[in-house]
């Protein structure tokens, strides 16, 4: 598939897509405490996604069961919901979600801290946020797409944690996932260049031991196969003839 480039009218949508996505994960991050279970967050989350007028698009997306992807600890994506996984003091947890208003997408995930986190775990949320904006640093016009990919892991070297390359980030707009793939590690090649009105998906996920991955019996949980911590962050992003701009912040 082509990358598509968004008219003046797609970015307006793409925009409202995000702002609305934004404001549920800021009402999600409240919720984020010690005794809630992972299953609650996916509740509350397919809640105010509605609440919007918009659908989760990750519930049943290729048989995905819930509306949030809740990890915690060493699950690094896609973890599925339990009503019988009750986050704890210290644990860390990603919720990555999205959904669609007029047809448009939008995709985020952050790493929460539970209650009092140990300084370690503080760091590796922290560097994989920084990593992104060591990424969009690049997402200019007139450099090429891997610029952000190679920005990301020189940005990381400095730490011994590992990149997950087994997941990437994606182009996104009336799909979840269209080209171009956005790696998060170094790449031999340039990549397309990057155009206004582009939209991509930009999502370090790095762990605190080793960048190998492995997936869980349910096919879809992935863990670190170290066992150690593993953070998230995402943002849907829009190439502009400027400064790009971040369309989920929060
Ligand atoms: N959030 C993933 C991504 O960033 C997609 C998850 S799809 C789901 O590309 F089915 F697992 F929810
Ligand atoms: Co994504």
């Amino acid at each position: 598939m082509a990358v598509t480039i968004k008219s003046k009218r797609e970015i307006e949508l793409m925009r409202e897509s995000c702002r609305m996505l934004a404001d549920v994960f800021a009402q999600l991050e409240t919720a984020v405490k010690p005794g809630i279970s992972t299953l609650e967050i996916d509740k509350l989350g397919d809640k105010l996604i509605r609440r919007h007028g918009c659908v989760p698009n990750f519930l049943h997306y290729e048989g995905y069961p819930a509306s949030i992807c809740v990890s915690v600890n060493d699950e690094v994506v896609h973890g599925i919901p339990r009503a019988d996984r009750i986050l704890q003091d210290g644990d860390i947890v990603s919720l990555d979600a999205g959904l669609i208003y007029k047809g448009y997408h939008s995709d985020m995930a952050r790493t929460f801290g539970v209650g009092k986190l140990s300084d370690d775990a503080s760091k590796l949320i922290e560097e994989t946020r920084n990593a992104f904006f060591a990424g969009i640093s690049k997402a200019k016009v007139g450099n090429h797409l891997f610029d952000i990919s190679n920005a990301i892991d020189d940005y990381i070297s400095q730490f011994g944690y590992g990149i997950v390359e087994d997941l990437v980030g994606h182009g996104i707009g009336t799909s979840l996932h269209e080209d171009p793939q956005v790696p998060n590690f170094r790449q031999k090649r340039r990549g397309i260049k990057l155009q206004a009105g582009m939209t991509l998906a930009i999502e370090p996920m790095i762990n605190m031991g080793r960048g190998d991955v492995e997936w869980l019996d349910d096919d879809w949980t992935v863990v670190t196969e170290d066992g150690s911590l593993s953070a998230h962050y995402e943002n849907t992003v829009l190439i502009t003839d400027g400064e790009p701009e971040i369309l989920t912040l929060i």
